[in-house]
């Protein structure tokens, strides 16, 4: 068994179109540390979680982030708060109110293990844009890869383009590879 820590639904689905129906949502509330880098914030919290897990499974924890180009990457890894804060709508005013409406969403996924943890990074770039589309979570209506926004796609669509998808790809190599 492989212990999702989300309180998520959504990354759990995505999740498990690259490692299988072992993946488990593990719903543990760990500390998040304050780091303008991703991979810290995930290291940390996969570590403290898999001390939390049942038995000596293994567990992942992932760091998202949207990255706007015209705001020097806020709000980066500050993206949740901001997101309860402001909203999605608001976001995308402050975007368009620029030139640039370029953005980035990266995604680090922690996997730890009795063995140590390691990281893999995803990256997706696309545009901001007004909400579009009601699939997907967080800010998927604002962001448009290729014309279509990760709330109008599929959740195959998004992960073959996504920054978690691209994480989680890196991720199921790494396991695959180990195992043989
Ligand atoms: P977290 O690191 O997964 O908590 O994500 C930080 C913020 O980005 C939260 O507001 C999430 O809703 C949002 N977020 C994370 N992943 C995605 C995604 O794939 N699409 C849209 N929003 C996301």
């Amino acid at each position: 068994m492989l212990h999702f820590v989300t309180t998520n639904p959504g990354k759990v689905r995505e999740a498990r179109d690259y490692l299988g129906d072992d993946v488990r949502q593990f719903d543990y509330d760990y500390a998040e540390i304050q780091s303008d880098d991703l991979a810290d914030i995930a290291a940390r919290g996969a570590r403290e979680a898999r001390e939390a897990a049942p038995g000596d499974d293994p567990v992942i924890v992932d760091d998202s982030g949207l990255f706007v180009d015209a705001l020097d990457g806020f709000p980066g890894p500050y993206s949740s708060y901001v997101h309860e804060r402001l909203g999605i709508e608001r976001v995308q005013e402050l975007v368009a109110a620029e030139d640039d409406h370029g953005a980035a969403f990266e995604t680090v996924v922690a996997y730890a293990d009795g063995d140590g943890v390691e990281t893999f990074t995803g990256r997706a770039e696309g545009t901001i844009v007004s909400p579009r589309g009601d699939g997907g979570f967080g800010y998927d209506p604002i962001f448009e890869y290729g014309g279509t926004t990760f709330a109008e796609m599929t959740s195959e669509e998004k992960n073959d383009v996504s920054h978690r998808g691209a994480a989680l790809a890196k991720l199921a190599d790494w396991l695959d590879t180990r195992s043989r």
